[in-house]
């Protein structure tokens, strides 16, 4: 009787997926080719200031299954109801408890129970995950934060998410007019504007001159990413606004020695007689003022031309200049790609489609519409992400039948190694789940499951899965990327 039961619900509540007939030709046709996809003026707000909804979402057929007051350890404390098929647990109780249908125990003791709020998956994991994943996620609220004159840097590094081999990243704060320091690196730097606007400075090795402004998220558009290769140097200004950047680094010891260079570190650290001579100054006493500690972030004594009059601040190089393009990559001129599925849209940018220079790294905005699902694939390089507003769910598939469930809110980093199967679902029902995909790459590639099985002979994964050749016609030949 339970049995029936479980798999009338499962039916139900779980259509589109294990249970679905094939598509009809008309949601097909829907699905490959989504009228349009309406973008919440929402979207672009990095945190929302209401705060992110309770996970309280499984779907609501979950939800309605009957309490089976007969089963012994069953009662209102249990995360889930029967049939438990691996939904995220919801609890009556003020705070979430680790005990899944009869598994478990409530807490005698203290927990954290907000970082449990957060962490659902970890402390009632769905059935399904198994085996020993090491911990995927960094949260950049757990990161030292260094409170500067000039604004503030917050870092994840290898030392504080070590299967992130590929990438170290770091949020940094500019306040209105004051500058990043010049400085250069042994690796790439990408950034991203997550608020505010600044510009930027640099020199080819050829002696070019470079200098444009960058942009951050407005209610319309997507921001400007930039991407300095290795040792070009550079410094970065904040405008009227101030300026919030996400830099990433396509290596995961950053913090190594020999890694960042400070331009007035240099000088500080370099005979006094040296410098002047090399700088053709004479008078050594010109000198005596520079500064003895490298300030990373410092105040501007004059405010800069406002946005859009960078070419105010030209220096002429009689070797030329560089044009903007070159090193920003504007995603507000970008064309957003809708997904097949019909869950939302991408913007790619990698150095083999639009941006020459972004050679090693490749990245993917990421818009996946409200209960929306970042489909099931897997990459040839690390996957490193960053969750810009909404919450999200995901599962990492590492082989060997070991997978692990994580849960996600803005501002966190993880990272899905390479070949992990996975996929990365919005949970929320009202909010759009904005986030960036990154790869140690060229180009960005992935393979999708769903494309996988549909381009297969029908009658191989039907036996292989035990449904039908008819489900099994069904599946999207395009990747669905997104699915609604
Ligand atoms: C952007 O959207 C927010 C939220 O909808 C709104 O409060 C704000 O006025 C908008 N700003 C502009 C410049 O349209
Ligand atoms: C974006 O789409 C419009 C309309 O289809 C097209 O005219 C334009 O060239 C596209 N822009 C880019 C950068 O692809
Ligand atoms: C396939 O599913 C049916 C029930 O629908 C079951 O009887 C059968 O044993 C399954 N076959 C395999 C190979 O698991």
């Amino acid at each position: 009787m339970r049995a029936r039961w479980s798999i009338l619900l499962f039916c139900a509540s779980a259509a589109q997926l294990a249970c679905s007939s094939p598509l009809s030709e008309a949601e097909q046709v829907r699905a490959e080719a989504p009228s349009s996809v309406v973008r919440s003026p929402l979207h672009l707000a990095r945190r929302r200031e209401s705060g992110y909804q309770p996970r309280h979402l499984r779907p609501e057929e979950f939800v309605v299954a009957p309490v089976d007051d007969d089963e012994p350890h069953m009662g209102k404390r249990d995360g889930v109801t029967a049939p438990d098929i691996g939904q995220m647990a919801t609890f009556t109780t003020e705070n979430p408890e680790p005990t899944r249908l009869g598994t478990g125990f409530k807490f005698l003791g203290n927990s954290n129970h907000e970082i449990d709020k957060q962490n659902v998956d970890n402390l009632a994991p769905p059935t399904t995950d198994q085996g020993s994943i090491v911990n995927l996620k960094w949260s950049m609220s757990l990161s030292h934060t260094r409170l500067l004159n000039g604004g503030w840097v917050r870092e994840q590094t290898i030392t504080d998410l070590p299967p992130s081999k590929d990438f170290t990243a770091a949020e940094i704060a500019i306040a209105p007019n004051a500058y990043r320091e010049l400085h250069w690196h042994r690796v790439p730097e990408w950034g991203y504007v997550l608020g505010g606007n600044g510009r930027l400075t640099a020199i080819d090795e050829d002696g070019k001159f470079f200098i444009s402004d960058i942009r951050g998220p407005t209610n319309t558009s997507d921001p400007d990413i930039y991407y300095f290769p290795s040792g070009v140097p550079h410094s970065i200004q904040a405008l009227d606004e101030g300026l919030e950047l996400l830099l990433v680094f396509p290596d995961g010891n950053f913090d190594a020695l020999g890694t960042t260079f400070m331009l007035s570190d240099w000088f500080a650290r370099t005979p006094l007689d040296v410098l002047a001579k090399n700088l053709g100054i004479s008078d050594i006493s010109i000198l005596s003022k520079i500064p003895q500690k490298d300030p990373y972030l410092l105040q501007s004594t004059k405010p800069p031309p406002p946005l859009g009059h960078a070419s105010d601040e030209a220096v002429t190089s009689p070797q030329g200049t560089i044009d903007p393009s070159r090193y920003v990559f504007r995603l507000a001129d970008q064309n957003e790609t809708i997904a097949a599925g019909g869950g939302g849209w991408f913007k790619i940018q990698d150095s083999v489609t639009n941006f020459p220079v972004s050679q090693q790294t490749a990245s993917a905005l990421v818009h996946v519409e409200p209960n929306g699902l970042r489909e099931m694939h897997w990459n040839n390089n690390d996957e490193w992400l960053y969750i810009i507003s909404g919450t999200a769910r995901a599962t990492a598939f590492g082989g060997s039948s070991s997978s692990r469930t994580f849960d996600f809110q803005p501002g966190d980093t993880a990272v899905f190694p390479a070949s992990y199967g996975h996929y990365v679902e919005n949970t929320s029902p009202t909010e759009p789940l904005i986030y960036l995909e990154l790869f140690k790459a060229p180009k960005f590639i992935d393979f999708s499951a769903t494309q996988w099985l549909a381009l297969t002979p029908p009658q191989i994964v039907a036996d292989l899965l035990n449904i039908s050749t008819e489900v099994v016609e069904g599946f999207m030949k395009v990747k669905p990327g997104i699915i609604a």
